[in-house]
């Protein structure tokens, strides 16, 4: 009698183990992670743009000019207009650049402006320095 009890038990127990086993497998896992709130998104574009000021043709440049690269390399160059368009040429030439069509004009003027040779991170060095003796 005793013997046959834990027959029952350890087949019950058998069964209710294969079936949760069984649950867990079949249960599909979410085949994405749960989505990054949009604010995120938002903020991290907006984070890895800041190198880009705000102006006319900052819309075109992002539009255009960060699928290959980050933004940063566009922002630690420093080049005249026409500089600015050698660079567009030879990517277009070598590196699978399109052609920017009307929007190049918009693109070279704000590079030109705000990634000019004038707009060096360092300040000019100081011309009009007074110096002065150390008394002993
Ligand atoms: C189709 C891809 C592609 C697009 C789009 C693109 N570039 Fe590039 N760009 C490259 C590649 C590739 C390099 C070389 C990267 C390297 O040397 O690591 C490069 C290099 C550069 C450099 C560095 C040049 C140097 O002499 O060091 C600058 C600045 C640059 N791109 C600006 C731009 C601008 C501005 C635009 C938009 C008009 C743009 N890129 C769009 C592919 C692209």
């Amino acid at each position: 009698m005793k013997q046959r009890n834990f027959k029952f038990i350890f087949t019950v127990a058998g069964l209710i183990a294969t079936i949760f086993t069984m649950i867990t497998c079949i249960t599909p896992l979410p085949d994405k992670p749960s989505p990054i709130p949009e604010k995120e998104i938002k903020e991290y574009k907006a984070s890895a743009l800041s190198e880009l000021p705000p102006g006319q043709g900052k819309e075109q440049v992002i539009a255009n000019c960060v699928h290959c690269h980050s933004s940063k390399l566009i922002a630690q160059n420093q080049a005249t207009r026409e500089g600015w368009l050698g660079m567009i040429r030879w990517m277009q030439k070598t590196q699978g650049l399109w052609p920017l069509g009307s929007n190049e004009e918009t693109i070279l003027d704000y590079l030109g402006n705000n990634f000019s040779p004038q707009n060096k991170g360092r300040r000019a060095p100081l011309t009009d320095i007074k110096w002065y003796k150390l008394d002993d």
